[in-house]
């Protein structure tokens, strides 16, 4: 059975190394963590499984690996500057401040519900009541005063203000330039690096419709309330594609991720039959999107959020930053762009004439991801003699850890000439991460490795080295199965063969 509620998640992450709090010893960052020693390889081999499949088994993709730091201008002609912003509300009372919609949902429901009722909304259409609440800020603030919603913090009904926009973006001075013009951004989204180098990508490997370009990177975001653990961060990652079609083709392409997407998630151990797909209404798409579908994973404790989004983003992007859009024609509706050098268009495949490509973007954040790929392997067990026992049942190809070595005895040289030489013969054959471990009892051991997801410990004992009972065992160890606890005796010279096979 899956994690039951996030604290577990939490307590397993800390507790095993897989996730801290950032500048833990300052007193920590809101909105910032930081992957420890088991973190880093979960996160590596899920970018990795992603990039494998998204990349490298596919014959129209190509990689990219582009700046965080971006020109303002991008970020202004892609409608980031004026639109990347979430309605923000301060409580004059003790100047703590909220975001909207997570204040409303944050509510008892009888508060949910006055709130509705005094906006002429309901609350089963919550994005409808964050919009409407939006589109009067005088009346939005009299309502959340009226209908008593309360502040988190102070436990009190709040003296609420007017809901204003809060631009996400992180600006950064760039250089030593006292000019008030010398600033650049932070990207919100890795897609804007595929976009400026669209060009780049074309003419350097000659693509052709339909093509994509896949990155995996950082993007921050300002967060106004970043919570639930690494669910809603300030610093992320993300796994993105932009996807270039014919315009016209766009919508069978979008049918296409979304399945190809689904049955990625499906190989990671996330099953479709937790993910709910949502056909995003009208009024909550993004400025760019012409239609989107959230993937919507069933989180512990937190219920359906998005894992990732799938979007239709039509021309907007490419035409946005391409000079002369009028010449072109394009379906984007934004101010002429004067600032941009690229006319990006591409020869239409059958008439050869330029065209600006539709694009479908499938992105997936990273962190969201490790949270779902340990949701779903972490399980609680009961063993026959009654002891309870904690295994993270990651797919082979995730496990942080490959196979943990063990010696038997860690004071005893023969032995542990053997353990190293074989963890040493294992790394060498590029599985990931192969662990020697001398720290504890075997049952320990045993216990760690369950709870990191390990598939095999590999244990050399007495035996192995032939100094046990029974001689036939002599170079020979014991190799223990995560999922089934079955032990059982292989020949050194074959482990290497076995383990391969196992973990394919
Ligand atoms: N380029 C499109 C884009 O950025 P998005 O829906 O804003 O679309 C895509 O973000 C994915 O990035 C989300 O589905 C989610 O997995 C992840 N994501 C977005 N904001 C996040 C945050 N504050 N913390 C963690 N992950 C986030």
């Amino acid at each position: 059975m899956p994690a039951q509620s996030m604290e577990e998640l939490v307590s397993l992450c800390k507790r095993r190394g897989f996730i801290f709090q950032g500048s833990e010893i300052y007193g920590g960052l809101q909105g910032f963590y930081d992957y420890g020693p088991l973190g880093v390889e979960l996160k590596n081999n899920i970018k990795a499984a992603w990039w494998r499949s998204n990349v490298y088994e596919r014959d129209d993709m190509e990689g990219l690996d582009a700046s965080i730091i971006m020109h303002r201008m991008v970020l202004r002609h892609s409608g980031h500057e004026a639109t990347f912003s979430d309605p923000m509300v301060d409580n004059k009372k003790n100047n703590k401040r909220y975001r909207l919609d997570h204040l409303v949902k944050d509510q008892k429901a009888d508060v949910q519900a006055k709130v509705a009722e005094l906006m002429g909304e309901s609350v089963e259409n919550f994005a409808a009541l964050v919009a409407a609440l939006n589109a009067n800020p005088a009346r939005a603030s009299q309502v959340l005063r009226e209908a008593g919603v309360r502040d988190a913090f102070s436990g009190e009904v709040g003296e609420w203000t007017e809901p204003k926009p809060f631009n996400m973006m992180f600006k950064t001075t760039i250089g030593p330039v006292a000019d008030e013009d010398s600033y650049g951004y932070l990207r919100p989204e890795t897609a804007q690096g595929i976009f400026t180098n669209f060009k780049n990508v074309v003419d350097s490997t000659s693509r052709r419709l339909p093509f994509g370009i896949a990155q995996i990177g950082k993007a921050f975001r300002n967060e106004i309330t970043p919570r639930n653990f690494i669910f809603r961060v300030r610093e992320l990652e993300q796994m993105e594609i932009e996807f270039f079609c014919v315009p016209g083709t766009d919508e069978d392409w979008h049918e296409h991720w979304l399945e190809k997407r689904l049955s990625w998630w499906e190989a990671q151990g996330v099953p479709r039959s937790k993910i709910e797909i949502l056909d995003v209404p009208k009024e909550d798409l993004a400025h760019y999107s012409k239609r989107t579908y959230d993937l919507m994973y069933d989180y512990p404790t937190l219920g359906h959020e998005e894992i990732e989004g799938i979007a239709n983003r039509s021309d907007y992007d490419l035409g946005s930053h391409t000079k002369n859009q009028a010449e072109l024609g394009l379906v984007a509706q934004v101010e002429e762009n004067t600032d941009s050098i690229a006319k990006l268009t591409i020869p239409h495949p059958e008439t050869n004439k330029p065209v600006v490509p539709f694009v479908i973007e499938p992105s997936a954040g990273v962190d969201r991801a490790m949270l779902a790929v340990l949701s779903e392997a972490f399980t609680k067990e009961t063993l026959e003699n009654g002891n309870e026992r904690i295994v993270l049942k990651l797919r082979p190809h995730l496990a942080p850890i490959k196979v943990a070595v063990i010696p038997l005895a860690r004071n005893r040289e023969e032995i542990t000439t053997v353990a190293k030489a074989i963890k040493a013969e294992l790394q060498g054959l590029g599985l990931g991460r192969v662990l020697y471990e001398d720290s504890g009892n075997i049952g320990k051991a045993y216990r760690r490795h369950d709870e990191v997801g390990t598939p095999y410990c590999v244990t050399v004992d007495f035996d192995t080295v032939g100094k046990g009972e029974d001689p036939a065992l002599t170079d020979t160890v014991t190799v223990r199965d995560r999922d089934t606890l079955a032990q059982e005796r292989v020949k050194i010279s074959e482990l290497g063969g076995w383990i391969q096979a196992r973990l394919r």
